[in-house]
């Protein structure tokens, strides 16, 4: 899907870049991607590829070893997940993405917590795509199902106004009816022209709805291309959509 909001500028770029958690184990081993002005990225690959890993370097949470990652042109490769923040990326991490000991208001408004004073004019944003939200804000985050912390997680991810948005697997664990919807709020946000970048599990949805996408294996993007050709590539069907590629849409 081509979108009038998408421009020829780099937002994030990866060079080759390598990086892991433990001394000698490199989880990212030359991993490039590029994702341009309002773009909605995909990131599909096998358990264990190295897809969160990729979001977690990209927001500072690992070190990388060798190989750049650059925010509208500059190095962004040792900056902590505060200033990130302050340069408008937002991450939305696998698990444990929400405080369910507190209400939703007051998980947005940790949201929020570097600029409280636009919390008004924020709420507006977020509740017009997660509507259902906003009639229930004294709820505790810990009572929801998870398809309504899911969209608590984005929503206090969206309250800083980021540019950038890094989505770890928004539609784990939820039913197909909700699966479907997290996609569609997954389009809305992008159309209000945040370059987003999505892992996910379900493969085939997410080729279909974002502009382009990456396959990762063992921490390499082993293909890229837009979600269309991705979904009819022989090769990516044959080793990792499965028959799932051939369904109709
Ligand atoms: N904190 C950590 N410390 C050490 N190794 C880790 C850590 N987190 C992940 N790994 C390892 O990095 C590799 C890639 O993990 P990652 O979570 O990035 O994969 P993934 O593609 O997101 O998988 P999934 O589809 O299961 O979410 C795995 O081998 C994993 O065991
Ligand atoms: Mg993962």
């Amino acid at each position: 899907m081509t979108d009038a909001s998408v421009d020829d500028r780099v937002v994030v770029e990866m060079k080759d870049v390598h990086a892991g958690y433990l001394p000698g184990v490199n989880i990212l081993s030359g991993a490039n991607l590029v994702a341009r002005q309002g773009e909605l990225i995909g990131i599909i690959g096998p358990n264990g590829a190295g897809k969160s890993t990729l979001l977690k370097a990209i927001f500072g949470l690992l070190n990388v070893r060798s190989g750049d990652i650059t925010l509208n042109g500059e190095s962004i490769v040792g900056l902590k997940a505060d200033k990130l923040v302050k340069r408008g990326v937002a991450f939305v991490p696998q698990t444990n993405n929400v405080f369910p000991s507190l209400s939703i208001e007051e998980n947005l408004q940790m949201g929020l917590y570097q600029n409280p004073k636009a919390y008004a004019e924020r709420l507006e944003f977020v509740t017009g795509i997660f509507s259902e939200l906003g009639k229930r804000l004294k709820q505790r985050a810990g009572s929801l199902s998870g398809g309504e912390r899911q969209m608590v997680a984005m929503s206090r991810a969206l309250m800083m106004e980021p540019s950038v948005l890094l989505l770890d697997e928004p539609s784990a664990g939820l039913s197909p009816v909700r699966q479907d919807d997290a996609f569609i709020r997954v389009s809305d946000i992008n159309k209000a022209g945040v370059t987003t970048i999505m892992v996910e599990q379900n493969a085939r949805r997410c080729l279909q709805i974002c502009d382009r996408g990456y396959v990762l294996d063992q921490g390499r993007d082993a293909y890229e291309g837009t979600g269309r050709d991705l979904l009819n590539d022989p090769k990516v069907i044959g080793l990792y959509l499965g028959t799932l590629g051939t369904d109709a849409a």
